[in-house]
Parts: structure tokens; sequence; C-alpha cells
């Protein structure tokens, strides 16, 4: 095949080399915005005059046919062509024969990959986007369900005071909003078109960006050209974007892990989305959770990967950028792959609420609200900590619950505690007293479904 710079060179391409930089065995997927960008632009170019309409005309039926090609599976992707954009080129000119040269008329592959992968990222930020709220909506109809559940809460991995599981999951729910956010953020800064910049200078031909752009769907126009092929920076976000994401799925996969242990018992998830081993007849494995645990270290890899591929590059455009395209693809389908398991393993799970009430009341979790009620009491909150402390102590030594001390064993401890104090040591009454905003009360909590219904939409 004839490299379109084929004019300056006397040898022809090693196979060796073709091989080693092609790229179209990963950037065909990018065909459908190439084709759809070929269009905008052919349009533009016919509009201006810079060729004829008729010309333009052609391009865009030659190009239509392409797509269909494609999209029925009868094209075939060369790689002596090197890329998706020149084996669309080349299928073009093969159709309609010379007219075909004329599309890559004021423009570059430089601006034209930087369109692709921004049109790509765009498309895939909004399906990333609505698979997130789609989790979102099966998180907060889950808590919605559990909303009086009440479980231990934890900290150091230690049981540490009661909390209502609506409110644990909800926790959740705010991390997959915020990563929503800032996907959407960064959509504002993927929306802009580079188309126009051509090879790093711009050109001295008559075009119409703002036309483009408007066909294309495009809020803003890049201002410089040399910084619209060369930066990839809206792509850094989305990785580190995902990065972020896949950290909140992975943290929630390792509870549902760790909650499914016999040790903890707290879930049983659901056959269809567990497996099975090939040795112990009686084991059903977490791997589901676990590889959304595990993928968490490629998704971050392609995120250092990208940052590693860009920090030394001069000004403009560097061949290594084609790099970008494998750790970018890879995190969009590893991504979207977690959360529709995600999303489709939750509502098939059996929470064992009889076991999480249960376990909730051990190991003292109440003593922070005996502590809260020496502080009514006046005591500083100091030597209200001390002095629960020294109750707690006694009722391991002398194996007892908090319930079964006499409240002259109480005043033992603390003259100023008073009988009331039985309404705050049973794990019902410490959660409903959690009344502060964002707290673990069930009118708190339900205060925060209500305000993430909303914000969800
Ligand atoms: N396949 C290339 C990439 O992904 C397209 C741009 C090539 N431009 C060039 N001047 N070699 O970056």
């Amino acid at each position: 095949m004839k490299k379109p710079w084929a004019g300056r060179f006397r040898e022809k391409t090693s196979k060796i080399v073709e091989h080693f930089t092609e790229s179209i065995s990963f950037d065909n997927r990018l065909w459908r915005y190439d084709i759809e960008g070929s269009i905008a632009h052919a349009k533009m170019l016919g509009k201006q005059g810079i060729i004829t309409k008729e010309d333009s005309e052609e391009i865009i039926r030659g190009l239509k046919e392409i797509a269909r090609e494609i999209e029925t599976g009868r094209f075939r992707f060369k790689e002596d062509l090197e890329d998706i954009h020149m084996n669309i080129e080349n299928a073009l000119t093969k159709k309609i024969g010379p007219i075909g040269g004329k599309l890559h008329t004021a423009r570059s592959r430089n601006d034209q990959v930087a369109l692709d992968l921004r049109l790509y990222l765009r498309a895939e930020t909004k399906e990333i986007i609505s698979l997130i709220k789609k989790l979102q909506k099966t998180l907060l109809n889950t808590a919605t369900k559990y909303l009086n559940t009440l479980m231990p809460g934890y900290t150091h991995m230690q049981r540490a005071q009661p909390v209502l599981l609506s409110h644990h999951l909800l926790a959740y729910v705010e991390m997959l909003q915020r990563d929503r956010e800032r996907l959407e953020d960064t959509l504002k800064r993927i929306n802009i078109i580079p188309l126009g910049s051509c090879a790093l200078a711009g050109t001295t031909l008559p075009i119409d960006r703002g036309y483009v752009a408007k066909l294309l769907g495009f809020k803003g126009i890049s201002e410089n050209s040399i910084d619209a092929v060369s930066d990839r920076d809206f792509a850094i976000e989305f990785l580190s974007n995902a990065a972020i994401l896949i950290m909140h799925l992975s943290r929630f996969a390792e509870e549902l892990i760790l909650w499914s242990t016999e040790e903890f018992r707290f879930i049983e998830l659901p056959d269809a989305f567990t497996t099975g081993s090939s040795i112990m007849p009686q084991k059903k494995n977490p791997d589901v959770a676990e590889l959304i645990r595990g993928k968490t270290g490629r998704v971050y890899g392609n995120l250092l990967s990208l940052l590693t591929t860009m920090k030394g590059l001069p000004l403009s455009y560097n061949r290594d950028l084609q790099e970008d395209k494998v750790p970018i693809f890879d995190t969009v389908d590893t991504v979207k792959s977690c959360l529709t398991v995600l999303n489709g393993m939750l509502p098939g799970i059996k929470f064992n609420t009889e076991r999480m009430f249960e376990t909730a009341g051990e190991g003292y979790s109440t003593a922070t609200d005996i502590a809260e009620h020496l502080v009514r009491k006046g005591i500083p909150f100091r030597k209200a900590h001390e002095i629960t402390g020294e109750i707690v102590l006694y009722c391991i030594k002398n194996r007892k619950q908090f319930r079964e001390l006499s409240i002259n064993e109480f005043k033992k401890f603390s003259p100023v505690i008073t009988k009331d104090i039985y309404s705050y040591i049973e794990v019902e009454d410490s959660v409903k007293t959690k009344t502060s905003r964002g707290g673990t009360s069930p009118d708190a909590v339900k205060k925060q479904i209500r305000r993430l219904g909303s914000l969800i939409g």
C-alpha cells in the first residue's frame, strides 16, 4: 500500500516498522467518531468553497457507505494502513476516486486523533455517568428497604458504634455522587473541539471552526493550535476520575467480601453472582467482588501510564501520544463492567438483619452514649470518657452488659448518673438519638435519602 507520505521517500517502510507503529488493532474502535468528524469536516470544506459542494457531497456519501460496511462487519482493517484515520481515508479514495484525497484538506491526523478521542470520551463519560446513577438508585432502594436495620459501625475494623445499615449504604451513594460530579466537570473540558488546529500551526485556508463545532455538538473551540494537538490533560482527568471511582467500588467490594464470610455472616451473595471451587464442593466464592477489587490495580496503572507518557514530551504532537489509547480504552471498559456487574449483584444480596442486630450490641458499642449522658450532667467530655472507660472495664471483668448494672453500680463510678441512663444504653436508642445532621438516626437518614433522591434525579 502506498503511504500518504511516499513522495519524500525512496525506500518502502519495513514490515517490522509497520507492525511496531500500527495502532489500527486498537484504535479501530474509534471508527464511528472518525467518520462523524470527517463528515462534519467535509461539510465545512464544501460550505466554505474550499472544495466544491459536489465533491463534499460525494465524500460524505462515500464515508456513510464505509460506516455501513464497518457496522455490518464487511470492512477489513489493514495493518499497513497504520491507524483508523488512514484506513478510512484509503477506503474512501478506493471508493470514490481521487476526490477522496480532498477530505484531508486543512486537517492533520494530529487534530483528527485529538478530535476522535474527545468525541469518544464525551460519549463514554456520559455512559459511565448514567451507570453510576443506576448504581446510586439501586443503593438508595436497598437503603430504603433496610432503613431501620441496625448493624455495628466500625473504626479500625473494631466495632465502634451502632449505625443503620441504610446509613452505611448511603455513604457509598454520597461517594458516587462526587464521582459523577467530577466526571460531569471534566466533560466541560472534554467538550472542546481541537479540529482546525491542523498539524500544529493552523492553516492558510478559510476554514470555519465554529461551524464544525456546532455540527459535532461541541461547547467550545480550542484557542491555541499547539496546545490542542499536544495535550491530553482531559484524558488524564478522566483516568483520574475513574481511578477515584473504582477505588470507591473496590472498598464496597471489599466489604461485600468480608460481610459474606462465615466470620461476619452479614450477607449472602446471590448464586448467580458467585462461583464455586473446582475442588472444594462446599465453597461459594465472592469472585465478582474480588475482581472489582483486583481490577482497581489496572485502572490506577492506566492513570500512571498516561501521566508518565506525557511528562517529558516537548510541544507539540509526538508519536508517543499514540500510547494514550490503550490505557483509556482499558479504563473505560473496566469501569463500565465493574459498575454493571455490581449493579446486577446488589438486588440479589440477602442481608442477615438478625445477625447484624446481634453484633451491633456486642462489644459495649454504646459506651459513647454513656459518656454523652455524663456530658449532659455537666462533666467535661475527657472526664466522662475516663469514667465510662472504667465502667466498661468493670463490665468486662464481671462479664456483664451495661443493662445488667444496677443504678447503684452505675453511681459508684459517678454520682451524677441518673436512672434515665437506661434509655441510652440499648442499640436502638443509641441510633435513634444520633439526630445531628448527617448522623445515623432514622430521621436523619430519611432526610439523607430524600436529599439524595432528588440529587440523583
Ligand atoms: N495514530 C496516531 C495517534 O494515535 C495518529 C496521529 C499520527 N500523526 C502523525 N503525525 N504520525 O496518535
